[in-house]
């Protein structure tokens, strides 16, 4: 089952979680959100930007999940940023997700507007029970050094895209120092990467996927990470990695594929940090 990773304000999260990226229609909303508490899935993963939030609330109250059992994320878009903003686009939110609080909130992308009010917001949502753990999406150092100029809290989390084209090694290692746990989004390159020759030769030797020799990737690496898929038997095949192992010599193969291709936006660098900072 599913491990849980103790983040530094001492709440805990599953390292294995259940993304909802592009998944918009209530029907699908619905079956997915089931098959995935099913089969074992508790962490559930929004955005403001996915336009979804009200439909993964009905999902939650027809399916009368319990609450106390899950862990729910949600993340500021960029046209929400700012400090009065943030709180109304929150607040908001949870009515949307029909919640009293989230588990995790995420700025999705680091902007050059508000940078530090957006935080601020945040660390007072926090304050306020509205949301229990605090984090950042698609920081790279620059941006984590740069909040710690003025954060009164630094995130617990950062939500970065991750897969083996992309390993982000350098950054996963920063994180840790920091006591920053590091979620994969995109954990499969959206499936970009999934017929690779090298994947499905250890995909073959475990007779398990491609797909789950990646999940496997991930978990063995120590980080979190949040595959999406509306289709019952693949979501059923993302959270069975946990009956095999991978060798040391076939994670660093897998590591080895990295090419820097990203499948999502690059985060802006914003080049004005590097002159502030
Ligand atoms: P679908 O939703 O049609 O199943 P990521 O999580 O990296 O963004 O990848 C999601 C993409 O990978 C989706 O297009 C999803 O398609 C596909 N996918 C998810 N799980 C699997 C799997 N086990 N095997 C093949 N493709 C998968």
């Amino acid at each position: 089952s599913v491990n849980l990773l103790t983040l530094a304000d001492g709440q805990t999260m599953p390292q294995e979680g259940f993304g909802m990226y592009k998944i918009t229609d209530q029907s699908t909303i619905t079956s997915s959100i089931k098959y995935a508490y099913d089969a074992g899935y508790r962490l559930f993963d929004t955005a403001q930007l996915y336009k979804n939030e009200a439909e993964i609330g009905n999902a939650l109250t027809e399916l009368a999940l319990p609450r106390e059992e899950l862990f729910i994320t949600t993340k500021v878009s960029e046209p929400n940023q700012g400090y009065t903003q943030t709180i109304a686009s929150v607040k908001d939110s949870l009515k949307k997700l029909q919640l009293d609080y989230v588990n995790l909130l995420l700025i999705h992308w680091p902007i050059e507007r508000a940078f530090f009010d957006t935080w601020a917001a945040l660390e007072e949502l926090k304050k306020e029970g509205l949301t229990r753990s605090i984090g950042v999406s698609n920081y790279q150092m620059i941006h984590l050094q740069y909040l710690a100029t003025q954060a009164h809290e630094m995130p617990v989390v950062n939500q970065i895209e991750r897969h083996p084209h992309l390993n982000q090694l350098p950054l996963i290692k920063y994180d840790r120092a920091h006591q920053i746990v590091t979620q994969a989004w995109s954990p499969l390159g959206r499936g970009t990467i999934l017929n690779n020759p090298l994947l499905e030769k250890i995909a073959k030797k475990h007779q398990k996927s491609s797909a789950q020799i990646v999940l496997r990737w991930q978990l063995q690496s120590g980080v979190a990470f949040i595959p999406k898929s509306i289709h019952e038997a693949r979501i059923k095949q993302n959270i069975d990695i946990y009956n095999f192992q991978l060798s040391e010599q076939e994670i660093n193969v897998i590591n080895e594929l990295h090419n820097f291709t990203r499948v999502g936006k690059e985060p802006a660098l914003v080049y004005e940090y590097n002159l502030k900072y």
